[in-house]
């Protein structure tokens, strides 16, 4: 059995979508509205794609088969790619589908300039996830190498504090709302402590990282401090190196990081892992509060929590899309010719469900990884192992310390958000029998639930300018990117 990506999703819509003027379905004169650019291609942006992206994407595969034209931002033409061999095929040969941005067309025309809305997740940038063959596996190299020196049941360790942590916030309420009290919180707190940011850094860092990735009006001062911090995290280890922290393993890697190298790569790993295991988390607690096979597995039945979060990976990857790989030559995919300079995106949730690999997706997928929600290639994500960590043990401690809890509105009132890349559940909120917290992990909770702004000197005099006293903000490329890849507009 599987769990079909809920269809009652309901996307943050500009206001013309609700507008009673919305035309008939098929309205010829009405193709802009309905989805349809002027060449009849449809856009994978706009209220209809992000109302319904799992529809949108069956729309294109009855259509063109497993590589679809679609249209993007500013109705620039590209390629999403549907079938789940030929997301693998792209993945995998960097020499036909590059990873570097540069050899876009439209980008060497002058068609995606610095203001144009994928100028953020398109433009490139000295990352690992922009390059390839040697300088992907020095930059890459140096990322994994350290991500593997962190011991398993150490990050456990620290989930399982965190999460415990999260649950004393709210254990004697009785109730929560599960998507920002502990889904948004748990990654981002579990992170900054592998990253090596220190304990007395405490909450003000983990809340501008939260409130950075959130895209609120306080976002651009948040990333501030962040990119602050973290450089000064750098330059303190680099003067005092330490033995157990991401930071130092980058320091003294042979591939030899120069020191922003190291801060954007760190940066990196904060705003991927943040959004994708949050969103993992909170499709993961749906499911278990939703789903009655789950129920029934704590009574003795089949499906255990890795089960849950392997379905979920597979029906609601936490990246729907992947943008992009660039073709490096004229050449051929599922039937369609694909020009150099072609821009194609990752159908991960699309290919996830290919007829071809799932021609039946009431069939339970259980042991089956060979999902795409982590990519694949070269580029395959390389903290899925924390991500998994971080998810699995956070939702089993709220299990063992709320065994009663359940969803506190009807399963159908729950909607989601989407944008190009991600679609997320808004909220969660759930009810159980309230729990009693000791005194003292009461007070330590509040750790964890302090205000976003930044507010006076840090305790290890990192720059922590009061919100009046912050730079104006200036509009960079980290911000712009969390902007367009949550989806929010509203930072400014
Ligand atoms: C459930 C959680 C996660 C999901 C679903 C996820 C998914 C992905 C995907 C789809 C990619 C792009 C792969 C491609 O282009 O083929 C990626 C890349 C990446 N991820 Fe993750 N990720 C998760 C958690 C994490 C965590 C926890 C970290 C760090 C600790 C991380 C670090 C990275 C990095 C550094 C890259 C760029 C790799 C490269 O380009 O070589 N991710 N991730």
């Amino acid at each position: 059995m599987t769990t079909p990506p809920p269809d009652h999703a309901t996307a943050e819509l500009p206001s013309s979508a609700a507008s009673p003027a919305t035309p008939p379905p098929g309205c010829p004169a009405h193709g802009l509205d309905q989805g349809l650019g002027p060449d009849g291609i449809r856009r994978l942006y706009g209220p209809e794609a992000a109302a319904d992206p799992m529809g949108l994407y069956e729309k294109l595969r009855a259509e063109h088969g497993t590589v679809a034209p679609v249209l993007v931002q500013g109705d620039l033409q590209a390629w999403l790619v549907l079938g789940h061999r030929e997301n693998l095929d792209v993945a995998r040969t960097p020499s036909r589908f590059s990873r570097d941005s540069r050899r876009w067309r439209d980008m060497q025309d002058g068609k995606v300039g610095a203001d144009h809305p994928l100028a953020p997740v398109a433009a490139w940038q000295p990352l690992c996830n922009f390059v390839d063959g040697v300088e992907h596996e020095r930059l890459r190299g140096a990322v994994t190498d350290g991500l593997a020196r962190f011991d398993r049941r150490g990050v456990r360790r620290y989930v399982t504090r965190f999460a415990d942590q999260l649950i004393d916030g709210f254990a004697a309420a009785g109730q929560a709302e599960l998507v920002s009290q502990f889904a948004e919180h748990l990654p981002m707190l579990v992170m900054t402590q592998l990253l090596g940011m220190p304990e007395e850094y405490g909450p003000r860092l983990v809340d501008a990282a939260r409130d950075m990735v959130k895209g609120t009006a306080t976002a651009l001062a948040s990333n501030d401090y962040i990119v602050a911090t973290l450089r000064q995290l750098v330059e303190r280890r680099r003067a005092a190196p330490g033995d157990d922290d991401f930071v130092s393993w980058l320091i003294e890697h042979s591939a030899g990081l120069t020191d922003d190298e190291i801060m954007e790569h760190l940066r990196l790993v904060l705003i991927t892992a943040f959004e994708t295991t949050a969103n993992l988390i909170a499709n993961t607690l749906r499911m278990v509060l939703t789903d009655q096979r789950f129920r029934a597995s704590l009574a003795g039945g089949r499906m255990t929590l890795p089960d849950a979060l392997e379905q979920v990976l597979w029906d609601e990857p936490p990246l729907t899309t992947i943008l992009g790989r660039w073709a490096t030559g004229d050449t051929e995919l599922g039937g369609q010719q694909i020009r150099a300079g072609d821009m194609l995106l990752l159908g991960l949730a699309a290919g996830n469900v290919d007829p071809a690999i799932r021609p039946d997706l009431t069939v339970p997928v259980h042991g089956n990884r060979s999902h795409l929600a982590f990519g694949g290639g070269p580029h395959e994500c390389p903290g899925q192992d924390i991500g998994r960590a971080i998810a699995d043990t956070g939702i089993d401690a709220l299990l063992v310390r709320l065994p009663d809890l359940r969803l506190a509105v009807p399963e159908h009132e729950l909607s989601w958000v989407s944008s190009l890349m991600s679609r997320h559940l808004i909220a969660l909120p759930v009810e159980f029998t309230p729990v009693r917290v000791k005194q003292a992990a009461a007070s330590e909770s509040t750790s964890v639930t302090l205000p976003v702004q930044p507010a006076g000197p840090d305790p290890v005099s990192a720059p922590a300018p009061a919100s009046d006293q912050l730079p104006r903000p200036r509009r960079g490329w980290w911000s712009a990117l969390v902007r367009w890849v949550t989806g929010r507009q509203d930072l400014e």
